[in-house]
């Protein structure tokens, strides 16, 4: 077991990560995208905070992630960062803002490291990605890579589909886990591919991969916010466990409040404020005309 108990308070670092794997146990990471949820997540021990761009769907409505800038992805870093004493906050960089060349890539990167605060910056692909990763770590900003299903690349996959189902695509996944360990990530997403790709692309690394559809071998597990908790219905993969009723929980809170709001039960004398006795009498006296 680990000697660094997931209820201390000290920082979630790098080299934190690199001890978990070495002992064998998993990294814990999680999305979220406000200071609430960030704030749950960091008191739950959760080692990881993923400002995912995720958000452009679950919290945004948006049907997938293209359309999320680096503005908005910002403030909900920010928000997640202010809430964090322990876990490491990872931002999403937004599709676009890291592939037109990497000048702009380096500047937009070190605004979520000093506008939000970010530990890290996450971004996706492989071979083709790993000069844009290696001008960031040489800039000094720690790149998390991610790999498989990519959805900033949803129309060259043709869907959220499953990757790594053929020699070929396997092969290819293992170049990119490579050229984006090889540029410096420190670690690496591996989205929706079969169990045992993700557990040879694992054993293929030194650094830590986090798994999402991936099999239970990875070096730690990720899930979105919205999909442990019931919050999201547009699509649902099949690797989510949903680990809470959150929409039954503010459904019903809202039933019950609404009901009380129209059958005057709320607010009570206790929800309300008083004029203090020695202005009673003129108070009195204004309201009543
Ligand atoms: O944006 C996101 O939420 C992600 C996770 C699915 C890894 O990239």
């Amino acid at each position: 077991m680990s000697t660094i108990k997931t209820t201390d308070k000290e920082k979630v670092t790098i080299p934190y990560l690199y001890d978990l794997k070495e002992r064998g146990e998993p990294i814990v990471m999680v999305t979220a995208y406000d200071y609430p949820s960030a704030r749950i997540a960091d008191e739950a021990g959760i080692d990881c905070v993923l400002v995912g761009d995720s958000l452009a769907m679950t919290m945004l409505g948006h049907p997938n992630t293209l359309s999320v800038t680096v503005d908005e992805m910002l403030v909900f870093a920010r928000a997640a960062t202010r809430a964090c004493a322990r876990a490491m906050v990872i931002a999403d960089m937004p599709y676009g803002s890291y592939t037109v060349n990497a000048d702009e890539a380096v500047r937009t990167a070190l605004r979520f490291v000093k506008e939000a605060r970010a530990e890290a910056v996450k971004v996706e692909g492989g071979v083709s990605v790993a000069p844009v990763v290696r001008r960031l770590v040489m800039a000094g900003v720690p790149v998390m890579g991610h790999i498989g299903l990519t959805p900033q690349s949803l129309a060259v996959m043709g869907g959220f589909r499953v990757q790594g189902r053929t020699a070929g695509e396997v092969r290819a996944l293992l170049d990119d886990a490579r050229a984006i360990e090889d540029a410096g990530a420190f670690a690496l997403v591996v989205e929706s591919v079969p169990a045992p790709v993700a557990a040879a692309i694992t054993r293929a690394l030194r650094v830590p991969t986090i798994g999402i559809g991936a099999g239970a071998e990875c070096g730690g597990q990720v899930l979105v916010w919205h999909d442990l908790f019931n919050l999201y219905h547009e699509h649902t993969a099949k690797f989510v466990r949903r680990y809470g009723d959150a929409e039954r929980l503010f459904a019903e809170g809202l039933t019950a409040y609404a009901a009380d709001v129209r059958a005057r039960r709320f607010p009570g004398p206790e929800h309300t404020y008083r004029v203090p006795e020695r202005e009673r009498a003129a108070v009195d006296d204004v309201i009543s005309g």
